[in-house]
């Protein structure tokens, strides 16, 4: 350890820590402006400058490592001056617009004029009057308010790994920019937005509509992929007026996505519905909640009776919390008596690896997954793994993806291909000699070797056991879908399983049930089935039913086939937790109030109607939890991981099906700004991309005579499916790829995950 002395008060520290960080250990300030702690340090701005007996020159704090016996002075009037002049230079040709910036609050530049006392600026102004750049549709940037600090282009490059913005020209002529300045080819994460000190990079999806002294910040939990995010939801007077990351908390460690970080709109959404909708005849009639809870229990009682219990069944979404997912399962065994409890999730793979086996490891797999779409945040940590010198990084998928950048080998082929390629990797595992071999050895004789998969293709689970059977200490990484895809799953929200994963009997299959009329009465909880391609056939066949419930923060295409319709919070109407990918449980906190009731009202309610009393508050349905859920025996409902019982389970032989008979091979895409119905119902999310989009190669293209824009019709068997088209070289020739979370191209998926199938140029 090394003894310093900031401004008289001693400290020890490690070797390496710079002054800044001796000197808030310390508890002294010293003003920054282009230091982030996640960044490599910069030493761009000066304004840290500090005196060091014995130097005669002045240090920067943020880049210079301490020595043993140092003596820092941080607050002498020399310094003072020096910071303030550093200051006024800044504001030479910075705009004082203030009172219109958005950053005006919340500014580093401002922060600092105020603490300099700078009133006037001695030199001569010289305001740019560059035009607004709003080509970057979340992004508003003004480069005359830049202060050139680089933070912006750092995280970019650094963490994001993307590199869409960098410093253009020299001297005084150095701007932030794209290159030749194209538009924006960037992943929409915000990652520089938020770093940057001062208002040249703003929100625009929050521009003008607030001012951070009114609003209330509660931190919660995001609620669209299972990576778990820390996010303060920042609000007035029940309106969410932008999400943020807390550089300082959460799993996600400051970092968001475009969808966790600006599609939060639909929680303000004015198409939310308030009130409770009952069918009568053909037209819905609203109804309040109380009204809509009778409807349910006189109908369901009578299907009960009529029909027997079994005949009623209930369809859980990973939207709920935890604790709503406990409930309804226990509403649905033990006030229904039904087994009949379905959710679209897994029970093949469960959480293994986590954040830091990822971050730390030196040989990692990323087999047939985007995860840079599908989990943004989990990407950024493979992101970092890969970026090490040392690390070893394969990646396995029918396209390029940004981890292209990183990886060690990107090993490209067509859906057909791929199993078979990666059967030789496993062979090569086992020691055979082929064009894998040093790829499998190095990933072999690692010690924390990582594997990355897709947990809801049973092929990619069973080729997961199959690495884990060759490679003993492999940290197998199950990427989930959504917030609380673990969490349901956990509590029992799976046909055949009750809380803790114990095994209990079977409900029917819910196609069977309904399709042979056992199914007489439907609850679903927050699930919109008509975009999801698993259970698209099933809409067809609800008419039969003699009670469908839905509940849904939206009045969903799957909500306008119901007969009673409840509208219900999101996640940032709600207390509860989620259970991240990583097993990782994590409580959110309600944020603001839609006048809307939760899944967890319509589960209680219902159940007092049936004269069962469930729990309510908080702590005591997880109390309950923690007595009937083995997992989840003194888990720590902040931040906890849950320990299970295996990570990989299959049955046989997986045989990889890819069904139609046409030229192209169809895959699906997973996306980084959709997931399914919530975003769709973000506008800003939407303007960027609001419908599926074939991806083609440009040679495809060119034989289809087809450009970006341009219309194809998918051709399977007697079905025609219509898209737009891009054309992207990252394609490989005779391959497409299509999103899978969107209603349009639930009907095509629902054939099968891949494809063969002809395309014709729409006229
Ligand atoms: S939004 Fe993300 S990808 Fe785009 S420039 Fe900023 S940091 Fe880079
Ligand atoms: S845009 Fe913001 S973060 Fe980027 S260099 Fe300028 S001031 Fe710094
Ligand atoms: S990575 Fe997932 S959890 Fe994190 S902000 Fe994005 S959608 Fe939300
Ligand atoms: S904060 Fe140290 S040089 Fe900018």
């Amino acid at each position: 350890m090394l003894t310093v002395k900031i401004d008289g008060i001693e400290v020890k520290v490690e070797p390496g820590t710079t002054i800044l960080e001796a000197a808030e250990k310390a508890g002294v300030y010293i003003p920054i402006m282009c230091h982030h702690k996640n960044l490599n340090p910069f030493g761009a701005c000066r304004v840290c400058l500090v005196e060091v007996k014995g130097s005669p020159k002045l240090m920067t704090a943020c880049t210079t490592p301490v020595t043993d016996n140092m003596e820092v002075i941080t607050n002498s009037e020399k310094l003072k001056r020096i910071r303030k002049t550093l200051i006024e230079l800044l504001l030479i040709n910075h705009p004082l617009d203030c009172p219109v910036c958005d950053k005006g609050g919340e500014c580093l530049l401002q922060d600092l004029t105020y603490e300099f006392g700078i009133t006037k600026v001695r030199f001569d102004e010289k305001p740019n009057n560059s035009p607004v750049d709003h080509t970057n549709p979340f992004i508003e940037r003004d480069i005359d308010r830049c202060v050139l600090c680089g933070k912006c282009v750092r995280i970019c490059d650094e963490i994001v790994n993307v590199e869409a913005i960098s410093f253009i020209n020299r001297g005084v002529e150095t701007y932030i920019g794209t290159a030749f300045d194209q538009p924006w080819n960037c992943e929409y994460c915000g990652q520089c937005m938020s770093v940057c000190p001062v208002g040249s990079l703003n929100n625009r999806v929050y521009l003008f509509k607030n001012r951070p002294w009114h609003l209330e910040h509660t931190e919660s939990i995001c609620g669209y992929c299972s990576c778990g995010c820390t996010v303060i939801i920042d609000h007035e007077n029940n309106e969410v007026y932008r999400i943020k990351e807390d550089v300082y908390k959460g799993v996600n460690k400051g970092l968001l996505c475009a969808k966790g970080r600006f599609g939060y709109e639909l929680i303000n959404s004015t198409q939310r519905p308030v009130t409770a909708k009952v069918k009568d005849g053909n037209e819905f009639k609203d109804v309040d909640f109380d009204g809509a809870l009778n409807t349910i229990y006189e109908k369901l009682s009578a299907v009960i009776s009529k029909y027997g219990n079994d005949s009623v069944a209930f369809v859980i979404s990973p939207r709920l919390t935890n604790e709503e997912a406990f409930l309804a399962q226990k509403f649905a065994r033990e006030v229904v008596k039904t087994n009949n409890i379905y959710s679209l999730e897994t029970i093949n793979a469960l959480p293994d690896g986590t954040y830091n086996d990822v971050e730390s490891s030196n040989a990692l797999i990323v087999f047939n997954i985007d995860v840079t779409e599908s989990n943004p945040v989990l990407g950024y940590s493979v992101r970092v793994a890969g970026r090490r010198e040392e690390s070893n990084l394969y990646v396995f998928y029918p396209n390029y993806t940004p981890l292209k950048r990183v990886a060690t080998e990107f090993y490209v082929y067509k859906p057909s291909e791929l199993y078979n390629e990666f059967e030789l990797f496993l062979k090569a595992l086992d020691g055979e000699n082929n064009k894998y071999s040093e790829a499998a050895d190095n990933f072999k004789n690692d010690d924390k070797p990582v594997f990355v998969f897709n947990p809801y293709n049973p092929k990619d689970v069973e080729i997961a056991k199959k690495v884990l059977d060759k490679v003993s200490n492999v940290k197998l990484v199950p990427a989930k879908a959504k917030n609380n895809s673990q969490g349901i799953v956990d509590m029992g929200c799976f046909n055949g399983m009750n809380p803790g994963l114990v095994e209990t009997d079977k409900g029917v299959e819910l196609r069977e049930g309904i399709e042979a009329d056992k199914i007489k009465a439907l609850i679903v909880l927050g699930e919109n089935l008509a975009v999801r391609s698993e259970y698209f056939d099933i809409l067809n066949l609800l008419n039969d039913l003699e009670l469908f419930v839905v509940t849904d923060p939206f009045f969903s295409e799957t909500a306008e086939l119901s007969n009673v319709y409840i509208p219900v919070a999101t996640f940032a109407e709600k207390d509860g937790s989620f259970t991240n990918f990583e097993g990782r449980v994590q409580s959110l906190h309600k944020a603001v109030d839609k006048g809307v009731k939760t899944d967890k009202d319509v589960i209680v309610e219902l159940a007092k109607k049936f004269g069962t009393t469930l729990p309510y508050e908080t702590d005591k349905i997880r109390e309950m939890i923690e007595v009937e859920n083995p997992l989840y025996i003194g888990v720590d409902w902040n931040g906890g991981i849950v320990s299970y019982p295996y990570k990989v389970k299959i049955d046989g032989d997986v045989k990889f099906e890819i069904k139609g008979s046409g030229k192209y091979e169809l895959y699906p895409a997973y996306l980084r700004l959709h997931s399914g119905s919530y975003t769709r119902r973000s506008y800003d999310l939407s303007k960027v991309y609001g419908e599926p989009i074939i991806e083609i190669n440009p040679e495809d293209a060119k034989e289809l005579n087809v450009k970006d824009n341009d219309y194809l019709t998918i051709k399977i068997g007697n079905d025609s499916y219509k898209y737009r088209v891009k054309v992207d070289k990252k394609i490989l020739q005779g391959a497409i790829s299509l999103p899978k979370d969107f209603k349009e191209t639930a009907p095509l998926f629902y054939e099968g995950s891949y494809l063969k199938v002809d395309l014709i140029k729409h006229i």
